[in-house]
């Protein structure tokens, strides 16, 4: 190929695909957004969702995915998509998106998984793996540490390098490492300083030589910064196309001499590779969407929906309702639901169920109870909904967050429902029926009813089949299963991110560090509205037979854990085992646990299943930045398994040896405690310290050291010793040399 044919290929031709090279016979390619449908423009083309797209079925956002706990699920969900692209002749999809979740205001959150990165690192992965298997590149973005959407174009988010790692790298790193996607989106952001788009740590020592990415990346649209410094930095394709200021740039670079041939080389092999890979992967055949395709994927959007709700809280057996009671529906989300969110992943449907025509058959009543669109107060329909009510037997109430407040390019302020909703709400509770109510929300809102209403089902964006799910479960044609995916605060200033977000001039600190989400909660003790991990069922599950298969480990082993899990009672249903590791006392900040493994079953009643985990050295790690890797201690580890973060039912210790030495440099200023945490370091200096004691004889840090002065000799500086006549210096000095 010749420079100016190479370069060409380095930013597209269009709003969506690539350039082709006619004289190679290398054709363009097609990308589009998703990533809960397919949103193929064909018209005008945008990323913010405002012109139209082809009519798709619009699955359930990832936000609802996740709150499955699925990984077959999601991997289903991958293929379906898969399938469409094919149909639809769409060869990369831009997704998914698996940013954490560290505020639960990030107007994007509804396209994000979850809080906990193992989570969204194992969803991801399915999903990836399922799109992948029919030949469609995915591409998990946005590459990274964009997590909020007030200045997402030019902040900089400030994260030490242990939470990076840690928290905001997790989920990208198994995604890559699992299932190797054939592309990545850098974001728009800035890391500590420098634009994803030119960050070499992330784009070439991260991403490919650290985890082995082989794929390309690519800018967010319009993320390029400078070209030269982009290349440098290991970035592949600028987007969107339209203009050639990019390649232009780079071509000049080369031919200027400030920017190596051979990083376009390089470039221009990582997108032919995947362009290959994807012609190498095309079906021969392939028929249009039609009626029947849209059926078929509207019926697995329904599956994952009602696989996805949560239930919230149910008393006084307020759910599911049963035939025979007069049951109201209040609200206009029952007619009209709220069942995606907003910006470049907003597809178009081509068919949404509602809840009331669902249930209509079943005989129940409705009032409309707000508007939506109207801010004020409306108190004529609120009545209408009271005096509605007293005829009832049931009130279903139909709430949540209208689409104006949940959107890509703009954070929410607040985490209230509209107050008219609210007060409807409690007004209607107040009448001492059962009241139920079904929320429609991207991400956590408040509940200041929560006290006054019998039962909550969050139905989340739950796409096309909202409807026709909501009323499956409602009257337990099918057993809630979701869990949450990410913790719901009391109130917004719980949230650990709350002091520094979204940050001054965009550039938030993130100075909570990998104390984010349940890890906060957990452990500052912060009670909150509904925990990590919560939800719960018609049935119940008890867990029986606790096992982990060995007492001690080294780091190189594989554990594994199990459990069995019986449904005791009377329907059908899915349990989700949720398996948290814990380590109390670290030498590093440590959250209470962390989530590390989870598997969902289903189970008639009666009946009983085996659930188990195998857990690797990640499992027990933390991030060392002297390592810049992650490590094992060596020490007891709690192992737990329960039905949520705040539900743990079995718990056991395994002792783990850790095979890696951490690099040091030991000097006279050292404090004990760091010599003796070291193996070699307790080897030299353990003995000294048993014997030598001070003065009038008495053990120094033996066991009859006295704790007050042990504690103090601990915090010294190794040069104390000789300071304070334990050893001579010279002796001294030996002894640090055997340890360097
Ligand atoms: C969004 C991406 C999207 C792209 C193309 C950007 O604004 O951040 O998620 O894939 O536009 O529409």
């Amino acid at each position: 190929m010749t420079l100016e044919e190479k370069t060409s290929l380095l930013s597209g031709a269009d709003f969506w695909h690539t350039k082709g090279v006619e004289r190679l016979g290398i054709p363009e390619f097609m990308m589009c957004d998703g990533p809960n449908g397919l949103r193929k423009q064909e018209g005008e083309s945008d990323h913010l969702g405002i012109h139209g797209s082809i009519k798709t079925v619009c699955y359930p956002t990832a936000s609802s995915v996740a709150a499955s706990f699925d990984v077959d699920l999601a991997k289903q969900l991958g293929e379906r998509l898969g399938d469409e692209c094919q149909r639809e002749n769409v060869s990369m999809l831009l997704g998914p998106g698996l940013n954490m979740k560290r505020s639960p205001v990030c107007g994007r959150n509804f396209e994000y998984y979850s809080e906990d990165p193992y989570l969204a690192g194992k969803i991801a992965a399915a999903y990836v793996k399922g799109l992948q298997s029919k030949g469609v590149s995915a591409c998990p973005k946005h590459f990274a540490a964009n997590n909020q959407e007030y200045r997402r174009m030019s902040g900089s988010s400030q994260v030490d390098e242990r939470t990076l790692h840690e928290i905001y790298l997790t989920a990208f790193e198994m995604v890559v490492k699992e299932a190797r996607p054939k592309s990545i989106m850098c974001s728009y952001n800035k890391l500590n300083g420098t634009f994803l788009s030119e960050n070499k740590y992330m784009l070439t020592d991260v991403l490919r030589d650290k985890w082995g990415f082989d794929g390309f990346v690519v800018t967010d649209w319009g993320a390029v910064r400078g070209a030269e410094n982009g290349m440098n930095a290991g970035l592949d394709l600028a987007m969107p196309g339209g203009s050639e200021d990019h390649e232009k740039a780079v071509l000049k670079a080369v031919q200027e001499g400030r920017l190596d041939e051979k990083i376009v080389d390089k470039a221009v092999t990582n997108i032919l590779n995947t362009m290959m890979w994807t012609l190498e992967n095309k079906p021969s055949k392939v028929k249009p969407s039609d009626d029947s395709t849209r059926k078929a994927d509207y019926e697995f959007a329904k599956e994952l929906a009602e696989n996805s709700a949560v239930l919230l809280k149910n008393e006084r057996r307020a759910l599911p309702l049963k035939d025979g009671q007069k049951v109201l529906f209040v609200g206009e989300f029952a007619k009209n639901p709220r069942y995606q969110g907003s910006g470049s992943s907003h597809i178009n449907s081509a068919y949404v169920s509602n809840a009331y025509d669902a249930a209509r058959e079943r005989g129940i009543s409705f009032a409309q109870g707000y508007d939506i669109k109207d801010k004020g107060n409306n108190l004529a329909l609120r009545e209408e909904a009271l005096e509605a009510a007293e005829k009832a037997d049931v009130i279903v109430i139909f709430a949540g967050l209208p689409a104006s407040y949940e959107s890509e390019g703009f954070d929410r302020k607040d985490i209230n429902i509209p107050p008219e909703q609210d007060k409807l709400i409690m007004e209607l509770a107040q009448l001492g029926k059962k009241t139920v109510v079904v929320m429609h929300n991207g991400a956590p809102v408040s509940m200041p009813w929560i006290d006054y209403v019998d039962a909550v089902l969050d139905m989340m964006l739950a796409g096309d089949a909202v409807g026709e799910a909501t009323v499956d479960l409602l009257w337990g044609e099918v057993n809630p299963s979701g869990k949450l995916p990410e913790t719901y605060p009391m109130r917004l200033s719980d949230n650990p991110s709350y002091l520094n977000f979204p940050g001054e001039g965009g550039n938030p600190v993130y100075a909570e560090g990998i104390f984010m989400g349940y890890r906060y909660y957990e452990k500052k003790r912060i009670t909150p509205l509904f925990a990590f991990g919560h939800g719960l069922t018609y049935t119940e599950f008890d867990y029986t037979k606790f096992h982990i298969d060995k007492p001690e480990a080294t780091d190189k082993d594989k554990i594994t854990v199990s459990v069995d899990v019986w449904n005791v009672g009377r329907y059908a249903g899915k349990e989700t085992v949720q398996l948290y590791v814990a380590k109390a006392d670290s030498r590093y900040a440590r959250p209470v646990k962390e989530l590390k493994g989870f598997k969902k079953v289903s189970l008639s009643p009666g009946k009983r299943k085996t659930v188990t985990f195998t857990l690797d050295a990640r499992a027990f790690a933390v991030y060392d930045t002297r390592l810049h890797d992650f490590y094992v201690e060596s020490g007891d580890y709690t192992i737990m398994v329960g039905a949520s973060s705040l539900d743990i039912r079995n718990a056991g210790v395994v002792k783990i040896q850790g095979t890696t030495r951490i690099p040091h440099d030991f000097n006279m200023f050292t404090p004990i405690a760091d010599i003796l945490e070291d193996e070699k370091g307790r080897e030299v200096f353990g003995p000294i310290l048993e014997q030598s004691g001070p003065a009038d004889g008495t053990e120094a840090l033996g066991e009859g050291a006295d704790e007050m002065m042990r504690n103090m000799l601990l915090e010294m500086p190794v040069k104390a010793l000789s300071s304070f006549g334990m050893v001579d210096e010279k002796t001294l000095l030996k002894m640090m040399d055997k340890i360097k």
